[in-house]
């Protein structure tokens, strides 16, 4: 299975970054009935982001669950050497590793590296590096995350510049590519963010920081109709 099967044309993705971890089985169950698919998963090391934020061992408890209802996960990996992780999320349960351009020398051998190990290959990219840049590199990557935020922490505000960045990064990757969008994504700018080509968008603070995260789930996906 590739990311090619998993889109229906555009996927909300809920971001566990912002999730009650002492809920998270029943979380992801309510989302899955809720009819979500893929999930995101940030992984932060303390040294390419400043957080710690969680690891291959949380992701093996909930990988079986998810994959149970025909879903998958999708593994940020906000961190410096992200080809050491791939091993352990592959034997974890990830489905597809995103790592980030500013993180490594070759981003072809890492996406190559990756594949090896049996994953889906995204590449992640910064407010300060250039989308023409990141798209000259990452034709064989099956997306390119262009981040709305600086990445390491959730409910940070929506960066504006990134409509365009999108648009940018759209005209500069060939159509086989898929564009994921990262970082205050909400109601009021989903449908603006998916006009300008994005068919991956994550969401974390819009989806767990409400009483109802499957509610919440389903309208965000309303709100791109
Ligand atoms: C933070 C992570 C995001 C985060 C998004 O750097 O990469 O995935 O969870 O959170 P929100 O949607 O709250 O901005
Ligand atoms: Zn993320």
């Amino acid at each position: 299975m590739t990311w090619q099967d998993w889109i229906r044309t555009v996927e909300v993705e809920p971001s566990f970054y912002a999730a009650d971890f002492a809920q998270l089985g029943d979380q992801v169950e309510r989302l899955l009935r809720a009819e979500c698919r893929v999930f995101h998963y940030d992984v932060g090391d303390g040294h390419f982001v400043e957080p710690i934020t969680m690891g291959p061992v949380v992701l093996k408890s909930i990988s079986p669950l998810i994959h149970r209802s025909g879903g998958v996960t999708d593994v940020h990996l906000m961190v410096e050497n992200p080809a050491k992780y791939f091993e352990p999320v592959a034997d974890a349960g990830g489905d597809s590793v995103t790592f980030h351009y500013e993180a490594v020398e070759d981003v072809d051998a890492t996406i190559r590296a990756a594949r090896a190990h049996g994953l889906q290959v995204g590449v992640a990219f910064n407010p300060e590096s250039e989308p023409e840049d990141v798209a000259a590199v990452t034709g064989d990557a099956d997306l390119v995350l262009c981040m709305a935020i600086h990445p390491g922490y959730g409910g940070q505000k929506f960066m504006e510049p990134t409509y365009d960045r999108v648009r940018r990064l759209r005209l500069a990757l060939p159509n086989t590519v898929h564009i994921q969008v990262d970082g205050g994504v909400g109601d009021e700018n989903i449908k603006r963010i998916h006009d300008c080509g994005a068919t991956l968008l994550v969401a974390g603070t819009a989806i767990f920081g409400d009483d109802d995260p499957a509610g919440a789930y389903r309208q965000l996906v309303d709100a791109l109709a």
